[in-house]
């Protein structure tokens, strides 16, 4: 069988989705006790900082029979140079999975190219995907379905923005976007949102939140962005979620948060605190979803 890759949202199908989240719940509420990881290596490049997706893939490989190894691109010869097609078909040779998180999305794409085992996406500047699964999965055990349910998302148009948008692309609820001008999201990953679902972009963030379901935001200054941190605090002045905000969306809102938090700039102290706060229970998720992941793509659990 051939080698498949999660390296956006998409890489699934609806139906795919919604096996690969019944696994996960079943795996959360203590149902499976299978190893399908058993003598199987992920393999753990990073470029950038973790803490939620390096201690959930490496524990949840762990739960699964297998073993993780963290990879930092300082002691890599990746880091020193060495071309990322080597170091694919390398590592190749020796696990049964990579994950990756770093920069170029391209850098990714060609990873997966040049590797003969699964590749997944553990957050590049364009996307993050595994995020994705975690916060589809919050969703539904807070609704029991994303269908009908409207998402807002307020703040910077990025990775997890973009993510947000493909999920919309494939499971089909309305999303709608509070960026201030020029931090919008990719506009051709939402363009093929919009040919699909109910997509919106607004200026006010007042606006688009009115009656919603999901009231979620991200930092303002993501990773590698750090240098341009007071620029744009200036440039989302107005996009802090706060309670008069929650107050406009609907009353049985929640607020993810991919974590890790600005408490003051993107979100204030008292609704990341709130009843309405998801964020613990989300982070939670990111172990379940990709457990599942990873037995789905490395040990031979299906979403058939
Ligand atoms: N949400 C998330 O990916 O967190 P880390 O950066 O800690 O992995
Ligand atoms: N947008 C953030 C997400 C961190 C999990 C970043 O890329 O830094």
């Amino acid at each position: 069988m051939p080698k498949r890759d999660f390296l956006k949202v998409s890489d699934f199908s609806a139906q795919e989705i919604e096996k690969l989240l019944e696994l996960a719940a079943a795996m959360k509420s203590g149902q499976y006790d299978k190893k399908p990881l058993a003598g199987k290596t992920l393999a753990m490049v990073f470029t950038k900082s973790s803490t939620r997706t390096r201690v959930s893939f490496e524990v949840g490989a762990y739960q699964l029979g297998g073993n993780a190894l963290f990879l930092s691109s300082r002691d890599l010869q990746l880091g020193r140079g060495e071309p990322i097609k080597d170091t694919a078909r390398v590592l190749s040779r020796y696990v049964d999975g990579i994950m990756i998180r770093t920069f170029a999305h391209a850098d990714v794409e060609e990873l997966a190219h040049y590797s003969t085992v699964p590749v997944i996406n553990g957050l590049t500047d364009f996307l993050h995907p595994c995020q994705a699964l975690a916060d589809v999965m919050t969703v539904r055990e807070a609704f029991g379905t994303w269908e009908g349910k409207v998402v807002v998302w307020i703040g910077d148009g990025n990775n997890v923005a973009n993510s947000w948008l493909n999920a919309a692309g494939v499971l089909g609820f309305e999303l709608r976007l509070a960026c201030p001008e020029g931090f919008e999201p990719n506009h051709d990953v939402y363009e093929r949102a919009d040919g699909v679902t109910t997509v919106s972009i607004h200026e006010d963030p007042e606006e688009a939140i009115q009656g919603a379901h999901v009231v979620n935001t991200d930092v303002w200054a993501s990773m590698g962005q750090e240098g341009e941190a007071d620029a744009r605090k200036l440039a989302f002045k107005g996009y802090t979620v706060d309670e008069s905000m929650m107050k406009l969306a609907a009353p049985d809102a929640i607020f993810p948060h991919c974590l890790p938090a600005h408490r003051g700039e993107e979100v204030t102290d008292e609704v990341i605190e709130g009843p309405q706060s998801r964020v613990f229970d989300q982070a939670e998720n990111r172990l379940h979803a990709q457990r599942a992941l990873m037995a789905v793509l490395m040990g031979g659990e299906s979403v058939e």
